[in-house]
C-alpha cells in the first residue's frame, strides 16, 4: 500500500499503514536544519529573480556547512525537464473547504545532496507556465497555492525543520497556516519561521469569496491579518505572521516603509520595522562567469578580454546589426512591465536612438510593450534589435556581447541582471533605486572608484545623460578599459549574502551548527 500523510488536517492515520509511512519518512526527511519554501527553484522552474536566488541561495548555505532543503511545486518544467525524479511513496490528502485533495510527494536533488521535495498534483501544477497563461493569471490561483501551502506543512509535520523560510506571496500561507492554526500543527510548535519579499509588486491578492478555501477562522479577515482592502492578501499572511521578515536589499527594506514604495504595505512595514531586515542577493559566478560560459561565443575574463569582442560580433549578427566593434552597443534582459523602467525608455527612445548606438533587448511582459519594441526593431533595422522571449542561453550571449547594460528600473527590489553584467563588463546604467543604489556606483575616473552610471530621478532626460556619460567614457579607451575592469572584479558571490542569512538564522535563536563547527568540536 502506498504511504499515507493523511489526515484531518494533518493527523498521521495509523490504520490507514501510517506507522510505517513515519518511520520511513523519518529517515527519508533527513532533519534539515532550513526548509526553504518557493514557488520556482532554478534550474527547475524559472520565471525571474526568484528562481535564480532559489537556485543559488540553499547551495552557498551548504557549502557554507548548513543542511537545507527545499519545496516547490511539481510543475512541468520539473516533470518534463529531464531531471532524475524519485518518488518519495508518500501521499497527502488536504481539506479545502468541504472537499480534500490528493497529492504525492516527489524528489530530486540540487547541489551536493540538498533534497528538493516536489508537492505533485497534476491539476495544479502540470500546466504550461507557473502562475498564468501571457494574457491572464490562472482563475484558480488560490486554491492551487493553498493547497501547496497546507500539502508542504502536512509533510513538514513528518520532519520538523527548526527553521521555515518562506518566499513570496506563493509560500506566504505555510507561515500564516502555522502560525495561525497552530493547534493544528503541534509537531512544528518550536519551528521559526523567516517570509522573505522579493517584489511588493506581486502579493496574490484574490476576492473575498475564496476565503472558504483557506479554512481559516473569520478573525483573519481584518486589517490587522490577511484583509487588504476588500482582499485576501497572501502576501500580508507571511508578513503579519513571521518572526522575522526579509527582503532583498537594504535600500529596499528602507523604501517599502514608505508611501511611494510602499504598494499599500507601509503600515505593515512601518509596525513590523524592527524584524525586518534587507540583505541583497548575490550572484551566482558558476552559472554567470564569461570564463566559463558554455553559452557564449567565446570565454573571457577580465585579464583577457579578447574574447568579449567576439562576444559582441556573434550578438550584433544574432540580431542582424552591422558587425561595428566600435559603436556602443547597449544591451537590455528583462521582463517588459513598468516596474523595470520600460515606459520611460520608450520616452527616451526617439532622443536615444539619435545617438551613435546600437540597442538589443530581450524581454517578455506586458504586450503593449512586446508590440511597442517589436514594432521599433522594424522602424530602426540595423540599429535597435528585439526579440520578444524568455530564453536563458540568448540572455547569457546579450550579456557578454553587449558593452552597456541597461536597467532603468522604477522600483527593483535587489536587481541580479546588473551583477551578472558587471562580471561580464557589461557597463550598468541603472536607476538609483533598491539593490541598484546598493550594487551599483557611479564611476569616478579621477578617483577610479565606481563600477557602472548610476541616476536618480525616474526622467527620461536622466536616463540619456546617463547613457551619454557612459558613451563619453566608451570614446575614451583607457577610461573605458578602468571601467570594465572596476565593473568585472566587483566581488557579488553569493557567499557573503549566505552569511547574513546564516547570521539572521542564529539571531532568531535557531541553532545553526554549522558541519565545520561540529567537525571542529569533535576534534
Ligand atoms: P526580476 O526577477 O525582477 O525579473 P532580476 O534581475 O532579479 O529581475 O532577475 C531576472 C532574471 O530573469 C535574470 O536571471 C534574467 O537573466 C532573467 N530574464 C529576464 N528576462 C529574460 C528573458 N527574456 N530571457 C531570459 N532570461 C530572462
Ligand atoms: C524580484 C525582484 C528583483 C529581485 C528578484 C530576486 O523579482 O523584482 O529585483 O532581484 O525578485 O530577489
Amino acid at each position: 500500500m502506498d504511504n499515507q500523510v493523511c489526515g484531518d488536517n494533518a493527523k498521521i492515520d495509523t490504520a490507514a499503514g501510517c506507522a510505517t509511512t513515519k518511520a520511513e519518512t523519518g529517515a527519508f526527511l533527513e532533519a534539515p536544519q532550513v526548509t526553504m519554501v518557493s514557488p520556482e527553484i532554478a534550474p527547475f522552474a524559472k520565471t525571474g529573480g526568484l528562481g535564480d536566488v532559489l537556485g543559488a541561495l540553499p547551495l552557498a548555505l551548504e557549502r557554507a556547512g548548513l543542511r537545507p532543503c527545499l519545496f516547490m511545486p511539481a510543475c512541468r518544467s520539473v516533470l518534463r525537464g529531464g531531471f532524475p525524479l524519485e518518488d518519495t511513496g508518500i501521499r497527502f490528502s488536504v481539506p479545502l473547504s468541504s472537499h480534500r485533495v490528493e497529492g504525492s510527494l516527489l524528489k530530486t536533488v540540487t547541489g551536493s545532496a540538498i533534497p528538493v521535495y516536489l508537492i505533485r498534483a497534476d491539476h495544479y501544477f502540470d500546466r504550461d507556465y507557473l502562475y498564468g497563461t501571457p494574457d491572464a493569471d490562472y482563475p484558480d490561483n488560490a486554491e492551487r497555492f493553498i493547497f501547496f501551502a497546507r500539502a508542504v506543512l502536512e509533510v513538514l509535520r513528518l520532519s520538523p525543520p527548526r527553521l521555515l523560510h518562506a518566499h513570496d506571496w506563493q509560500s506566504a500561507l505555510v507561515i500564516a497556516f502555522l502560525k495561525a492554526q497552530a493547534q493544528l500543527y503541534p509537531e512544528l510548535a518550536s519551528t521559526k519561521t523567516i517570509f522573505t519579499v522579493h517584489n511588493l509588486g506581486f502579493q496574490g491578492l484574490f476576492s473575498h469569496l475564496d476565503w472558504q478555501i483557506l479554512d481559516l477562522d473569520w478573525r483573519f479577515f481584518t486589517p490587522r491579518y490577511l484583509e487588504f482592502y476588500g482582499k485576501i492578501n497572501f502576501l500580508k499572511g507571511g508578513l503579519v505572521f513571521a518572526d522575522t521578515i526579509t527582503t532583498v536589499s537594504p535600500t529596499y527594506a528602507e523604501e517599502i516603509k514608505t508611501a511611494e514604495q510602499g504598494f499599500g504595505l507601509e503600515g505593515v512595514f512601518q509596525e513590523r520595522a524592527a524584524s525586518l531586515v534587507g540583505i541583497l542577493n548575490g550572484a551566482d559566478y558558476s552559472v554567470w562567469n564569461p570564463k566559463t560560459d558554455p553559452y557564449i561565443a567565446q570565454n573571457y575574463s577580465a585579464e583577457d578580454l579578447s574574447g568579449k569582442k567576439t562576444c559582441k560580433t556573434d550578438l550584433q549578427h544574432v540580431f542582424g546589426l552591422p558587425l561595428d566593434a566600435d559603436v556602443p552597443l547597449v544591451g537590455m534582459v528583462s521582463r517588459l512591465t513598468v516596474q523595470k523602467g520600460i515606459d520611460l525608455l520608450q520616452e527616451a527612445l526617439d532622443r536615444l536612438l539619435s545617438r551613435k548606438l546600437q540597442l538589443v533587448i530581450i524581454g517578455t511582459g506586458e504586450s503593449r510593450y512586446e508590440q511597442f519594441f517589436s514594432r521599433v526593431s522594424l522602424a530602426y533595422p540595423g540599429m535597435v534589435g528585439v526579440k520578444v522571449i524568455f530564453d536563458e542561453a540568448l540572455a547569457h550571449r546579450v550579456i557578454a556581447g553587449a558593452d552597456m547594460f541597461l536597467m532603468p528600473s522604477r522600483y527593483e527590489p535587489s536587481g541580479l541582471t546588473q551583477l551578472y553584467s558587471l562580471k561580464y563588463g557589461a557597463v550598468p546604467i541603472v536607476r538609483a533605486t533598491g539593490g541598484l543604489k546598493d550594487s551599483i556606483e557611479e564611476f569616478d575616473p579621477e578617483r577610479g572608484t565606481g563600477n557602472g552610471l548610476i541616476f536618480s530621478p525616474c526622467q527620461a532626460k536622466d536616463l540619456l545623460a546617463a547613457v551619454d556619460r557612459a558613451i563619453a567614457f566608451f570614446r575614451q579607451p583607457e577610461r573605458w578599459t578602468t571601467l570594465m575592469h572596476k565593473a568585472m572584479t566587483a566581488d557579488f558571490s553569493w557567499e557573503c549574502t549566505a552569511r547574513a542569512y546564516l547570521d539572521l538564522y542564529r539571531k532568531l535563536g535557531v541553532e545553526v551548527k554549522l558541519a565545520t563547527e561540529v567537525r571542529e568540536a569533535r576534534r
